[in-house]
């Protein structure tokens, strides 16, 4: 609910309040975000408003006419530099005299109801038509130029969206060099920062810092959302834990470089800023030109980190992914890379298949290696004809045959690149991201191609087309393994060249949603080099994303709790690999990796072909497990309990289970059923005694509890009990003994390093 009580704004969802008021200069000051609270009229917002009688010493007031404070110790819904605020600015122009300064005041305000869409962008949209939007307008008065805040209110998530929009209605060409999707601020200094970062490999690793003075940025100059930081971000309180306390979530729904800064003043505000990173950005806009920066998603929870994920995975399952497979049940799928890698051909991957479809699986997916001459990384990519010696039937031979087997058949492009040995790069230099005559970085010996040209968008959406109908094809792994170098497009002028990170960004979307509607019953699955690009810029065209290249089940279960804080299981590309571990040479049981890889959209990347009989009819318990509770895992309510983090670098924390062990709960969104996950790093002598608690199951409602899903007793039937949801939530499950020296017994758990179990719950 949006109310506009002018001078004030209140936006209300069912859990939080957002509140903004007029000042009397025209300046939009921050009054609230939190908690929901009653507003019935003006007067009832009145007492958010800090009282300001006088400008600190030191400080420049905004002029003459108001002396009564100064904006550099306001907390402001939008600032920019050079009228008193010197903190992180939403908007950087360089006007066309010369000057930096801008001076954005309110000009009117209107609610609508919907979800308007962007010009240029993928943003979130609203089936039900429920979403309510407010568009405050503010202008430059003395340059003439016009600044939109847009502002959506999706009550039943407890999440708020804002955008932003310059549009030059001056006479002369402007240089914006930062327009910021939003800015938060608060009137104290006690927040803690949390961001996800990490490289290839080991992406998602949170990292909190306590904020207290000066600036901390988490962004990406990668040409993507990246690995080394994600757009997801948090901030709470530091006495704020999974289920309690104040946090904050914010998302940027782009697939480029990004920005997140909070800065605490010298007054003791805080100010947290999220859109387009400004690195380099230089964008011209002429009269009458205008500039979307992207859409950020705001959620808010008193219930703490869990509480926060709750709404952001709602969020992105309701109003990000879209299309066929936004509520279908993802198919377990069998990937031919860590099988094959480049080695594959005709029989073998038909042999692979065969075993798959023994064991269950419902997609095979055909990975890198099938065209030009793709024995390796440094050849082919652009070339998307067939290999015709790996493959003699072609793709249509090879997904017909796949097919009659009673599987789907998937394949792998790359298309955003190409080796400078191919075909194409011979032909058309001039379509890479490189500066003319100068040399070049490299990077998997190959190169990006120069998405901000609409004829190398049309390629891609040409080739792309053919490649997906050149068989029957029901997925596509969209791939993407360089950062990008060399920022120059030739077919850019060289005043605009500070504008090629996000025209590619732009032309990547325009392919990505030319062929996704084009082909609504593929299933697309973005990837790059893992999770390089993760973000809700991707999930708004493909509805799953590859998590990480790393399919070790330690590092997975700390990669997914990453993920975990902003984005549902439902999203999330996790494998179940060979051992010993191609990423780390590190041996896990089967068992776990399976438990793992069920807690995201699970599939398996191993050979089959390779495998013991015991271990193919484990993989057949495990495939039909989770065929069998998959709706509730890829769309139940995920929940985590004690996780890795808080571990030492050197592990040492063994005693006890204090960051030894992953938990996690998987809820219908009805409370009748869930999965429970308990993984243990390392075993520690003597430390018996563990248990499992649960989350988010109805207090009142009394579970069936069954330890493990595989069968235990001596009669064949896992072991179970009957207890209340408030029992296995606030109590939680206390498991039998463990195996310690001394203490040898029947009736016991033999734990040891990198084991899991799974637990089930169903009510009565
Ligand atoms: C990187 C991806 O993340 C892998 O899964 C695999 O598809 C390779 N690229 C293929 O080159």
């Amino acid at each position: 609910m949006i109310q506009n009580f002018y001078p004030f704004f209140v936006l209300h969802t069912n859990q939080s309040t957002y509140a903004f008021r007029v000042m009397e200069s025209g300046h939009l000051e921050h009054l609230y975000y939190g908690r929901r609270i009653t507003v019935t009229e003006a007067r009832d917002a009145e007492i958010l408003t800090e009282k300001h009688v006088f400008a600190p010493s030191n400080t420049n007031v905004y002029d003459e006419n108001y002396t009564s404070f100064s904006l550099e110790d306001v907390c402001l819904e939008m600032s920019s530099y050079g009228r008193g605020d010197i903190r992180e600015p939403l908007v950087e122009v360089v006007h066309g005299d010369g000057s930096s300064t801008s001076d954005f005041r309110f000009e009117d305000a209107a609610v609508t109801q919907g979800k308007a869409e962007f010009k240029t962008l993928p943003g979130s949209y609203d089936e039900t038509n429920q979403v309510q939007h407010l568009t405050v307008a503010l202008k430059d008065r003395h340059y003439g130029l016009l600044l939109e805040l847009h502002y959506y209110v999706y009550e039943d998530c407890d999440v708020i969206t804002r955008s932003a929009r310059l549009v030059n209605e001056s006479g002369e060409t402007v240089q914006l060099h930062r327009l910021l999707s939003a800015q938060l601020d608060f009137d104290t200094p006690e927040y803690v920062f949390t961001t996800f970062h990490g490289a290839w490999a080991r992406e998602m690793k949170r990292t909190d810092v306590r904020m207290s003075a000066g600036r901390h940025v988490s962004a990406s100059y990668t040409g993507t959302s990246s690995n080394r930081a994600n757009p997801f971000v948090m901030l709470s309180k530091e006495t704020t834990s999974e289920d309690f306390g104040d946090c904050y979530g914010c998302n940027l729904i782009y697939s480029g470089n990004h920005y997140e800064a909070v800065e605490v003043s010298g007054y003791g505000k805080t100010r947290f800023v999220t859109g387009v990173n400004p690195q380099s950005f230089c964008y011209l806009l002429a009269p009458g030109e205008d500039f979307e920066a992207p859409e950020a998603v705001m959620a808010y929870s008193h219930e703490g980190f869990n509480g926060m994920s709750q709404c952001m995975h709602h969020f992105v399952r309701e109003h990000i992914v879209r299309g066929e497979w936004k509520r279908k049940a993802r198919p377990v799928l069998l990937n031919s890379w860590e099988a094959a890698y480049f080695d594959i051909d005709e029989d073998k991957l038909l042999n692979l298949a065969r075993a798959g479809k023994e064991a269950g699986i419902e997609l095979f997916v055909m990975d890198d290696g099938w065209f030009g001459n793709r024995v390796d990384d440094t050849q082919s990519l652009g070339d998307w004809q067939v290999d015709t010696r790996k493959l003699p039937h072609g793709v249509e031979g090879l997904s017909r045959k796949i097919k009659e087997m009673g599987l789907d058949f998937g394949i792998w492009v790359e298309p955003e690149m190409v080796n400078v040995k191919s075909n194409l790069y011979e032909k058309h230099p001039e379509w890479v991201l490189q500066i003319p005559g100068k040399p070049h970085s490299e990077g998997r010996t190959q190169r990006i191609l120069d998405l901000t040209r609409q004829d190398v968008q049309d390629y891609i959406i040409t080739e792309m087309s053919r490649v997906f109908s050149c068989g029957e094809i029901s997925y596509v792994k969209w791939d993407m393994n360089r950062t990008f170098t060399d920022y120059y497009s030739s077919g850019l002028k060289p005043d605009r060249q500070g504008e090629v990170a996000h025209r590619y960004v732009l032309g990547l979307y325009r392919c990505m949603k030319v062929l996704s509607e084009r082909f609504p019953k593929i299933l697309f699955e973005g990837c790059c080099a893992g999770g390089n690009r993760f973000d809700l810029g991707i999930l708004c065209y493909f509805p799953q994303i590859w998590a990480s290249d790393d399919t070790d089940a330690l590092c997975r279960a700390e990669i997914q709790t990453g993920y975990s804080y902003g984005y549902p299981l439902s999203v999330v590309g996790a494998h179940v690999s060979a051992c010993p571990n191609h990423q780390t040479r590190r041996m896990t049981p089967l068992k776990t990796r399976f438990h793992v890889a069920c807690f995201g959209v699970c599939g398996y990347e191993c050979n089959f072909c390779d495998m013991t009989e015991e271990e193919l009819d484990e993989v057949k318990g495990q495939i039909a497990f989770y065929k069998e509770w998959r709706k509730l895992l890829q769309t139940g309510d995920f929940y985590r309990g004690r996780t890795f983090t808080g571990q030492t670098a050197d592990g040492s924390c063994l005693m006890l289970s204090r960051g030894n062990v992953t938990e996690w709960t998987c809820v219908s969104r009805d409370r009748s059923c869930a999965v429970g996950l308990l993984l243990q790093k390392l075993v520690a002598p003597n430390t018996q005694y563990e248990y499992y608690r649960a989350r988010g199951l109805a207090p009142e409602r009394k579970y069936c509890f069954t330890y493990g899903y595989q069968p235990a007793n001596e009669d064949g039937k896992a072991a179970e009990c009957l207890a209340y949801g408030d029992a296995l939530m606030y109590g939680g499950v206390k498991l039998k003994q463990a195996f310690s020296e001394g203490g040898r017994h029947g009736d016991m758990r033999i734990v040891g390093d990198f084991v899991s179990e799974i637990y089930l719950m169903v009510s009565e």
